[in-house]
């Protein structure tokens, strides 16, 4: 059994806001290490322009406030997702608002945004970037509305042109269900607005758009048209869903919120999946939910996914579940033949 294995019941007695505050500020400390160990080169790609040693990343929410950026990458993640930052800070919706499943490796949130704002980030990754040794994995910044925001596509615009300069790639995180109405922005002419002010106010910078699991699958697809069609470079599917079939009768499953962990696992592969066929590969496709092995992170690379992400399959599994799926990942490649993790990208549809 793993440290964390046993460590496990210990953090779980803990409310599950104060284990991941304790958890952040320990990852904060190990950053202090140095650099990361490199990785087998068959796990390496380039893209945006971008080098990934590696296809794993830690996906947004973890780091809100990009508190532990080089603490991620030293654990072996290829890349790291600050966010969701808003303009302004928020407070977040009342506690508790972040619930366990155990049963299912799954969680319940409703956090809605809380973050200390922009301006508090963007001086931490300044700081970050200006270091002699600066840190070369790459670092994206997710971005969001405030609540109170009177026009939320000004709030997108504006924190895309804040880091437009700083971060490796922008996301943008229309598919949180925890700031009402803001799924909305997935429809109509509201995405295509916000794919052109964004693309408008960070015009080098690569962008993605991140959707919701509980869109209808040709909604996404059409998204994902256009998103090619505005010099959008990909999409990040899927954020948390709504549904709650894999939970209902468990405690904590009627809790309101976002439902992420292994009940999202296909649900967002078949997505991303119809995707990838309904784009023809023009888009990066960025796969994650309910990622916490080497075969669920290859199914999704296979279905279409350039790079993989997870959040929840760390907290049940902890932080040795990167190397552990980085081993297990060059095996499953190896064994099938390919030479380099970009030939099996996809691969499903070939
Ligand atoms: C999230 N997620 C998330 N996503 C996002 O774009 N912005 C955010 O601020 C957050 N916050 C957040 C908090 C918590 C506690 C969780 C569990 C998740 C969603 C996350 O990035 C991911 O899309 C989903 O959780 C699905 O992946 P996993 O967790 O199943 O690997």
């Amino acid at each position: 059994m793993s440290l964390y294995r046993s460590l496990r019941p210990l953090l779980f007695m803990l409310p599950p806001e104060t284990a991941h505050k304790l958890t952040l500020r320990g990852l904060a400390a190990l950053g202090h290490l140095g650099a990361p160990t490199a990785d087998d080169h068959v796990l390496a790609q380039q893209l945006f322009g971008l080098s990934f040693d590696n296809p794993f990343g830690m996906a947004a929410g973890f780091d809100k406030d990009g508190e532990a950026m080089r603490g991620v990458h030293r654990i072996g993640f290829g890349f790291t997702e600050i966010g969701t930052l808003t303009p302004l800070p928020q407070p977040g919706n009342p506690q508790p608002r972040v619930f366990r499943i155990p049963q299912q490796e799954a969680l319940i949130n409703r956090l809605g945004f809380n973050n200390r704002g922009q301006i508090d980030a963007l001086h931490r990754l300044q700081i970050l970037r200006a270091r002699p040794n600066a840190v070369a994995r790459p670092i994206g910044v997710n971005i969001g509305a405030n609540k109170e925001a009177e026009d939320r596509i000004a709030d997108y615009e504006k924190g895309a042109a804040r880091f437009a300069d700083l971060a490796d790639y922008l996301t943008v995180n229309i598919s949180s269900p925890n700031t009402p109405g803001l799924r909305d922005l997935q429809g109509g002419e509201a995405v295509v607005e916000i794919m052109q002010r964004v693309r408008a106010a960070a015009p080098a910078t690569p962008i993605l758009v991140k959707i919701a699991p509980d869109l209808p699958f040709d909604q996404a697809c059409e998204i994902g048209a256009l998103a090619v069609a505005h010099q959008i470079d990909g999409l990040i599917i899927s954020n948390t869903t709504l549904q709650r079939e894999a939970v209902t009768g468990l405690r904590n499953g009627d809790e309101a919120g976002g439902l992420s962990g292994q009940p999202v696992y296909t649900l967002a592969t078949d997505m991303l999946s119809e995707v990838y066929a309904a784009t023809e590969g023009k888009l990066k496709l960025i796969g994650v939910g309910g990622v916490a092995d080497a075969a669920q992170a290859y199914g999704k690379i296979r279905a279409g996914a350039s790079l993989v992400q997870l959040y929840t399959g760390l907290v049940y599994n902890g932080p040795g579940l990167v190397k552990q799926m980085k081993a297990g990942l060059v095996e499953l490649l190896r064994a099938d033949g390919f030479a380099t993790i970009s030939d099996a990208i996809g691969a499903d549809h070939k």
